[in-house]
């Protein structure tokens, strides 16, 4: 009898202890300890074009589980001036080589999400009264 309870506990508890270990796991970014608080700020000015966490909504590229070294390659070349841009040139040049390996690591990390639907929204004319 005391076996069996001993037993039970002990499956319990690995069982538990697999539970914590996933929910750590699902929290990318902080089991992540490369990942800085600088890095998630740089990550938030990316935000207005390429979405929360890197899921765009829009036309800009989802960055959300890019390919780290696809990335690196990217930044450096908008850096150099190697791949032409209409404002990407701006933004990676501000950035050290070491932050865009942080924000490489960053993106990958993220989880690309479906993408959202967007309802298009009614413009109402209004008149001004003078
Ligand atoms: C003002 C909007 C805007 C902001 C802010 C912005 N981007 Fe971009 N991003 C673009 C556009 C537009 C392109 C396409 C290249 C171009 O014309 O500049 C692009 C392209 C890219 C690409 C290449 C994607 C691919 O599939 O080849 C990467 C990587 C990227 N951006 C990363 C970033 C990072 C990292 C930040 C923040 C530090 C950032 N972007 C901030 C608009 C923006």
């Amino acid at each position: 009898m005391k076996k069996t309870k001993l037993i039970a506990s002990v499956i319990l508890m690995s069982v538990q202890s697999s539970l914590l270990v996933s929910a750590l796991f699902a929290s990318h970014t902080l089991a992540n300890p490369m990942i800085t608080n600088h890095t998630q700020s740089l990550a938030a000015s990316c935000a207005a074009c390429h979405g929360t966490n890197g899921n765009s909504v829009g036309n800009a590229a989802k960055l959300a589980g890019i390919k780290a070294d696809y990335f690196v390659a990217q930044m450096l070349a908008f850096k150099s001036g190697a791949r032409k841009a209409t404002v990407m040139h701006r933004h990676a040049s501000g950035l050290t080589d070491d932050e865009i390996n942080q924000l490489s690591v960053y993106f990958t990390n993220q989880v690309p999400a479906a993408p959202a639907q967007l309802k298009s929204q009614l413009l109402i004319k209004t008149t001004v009264q003078e």
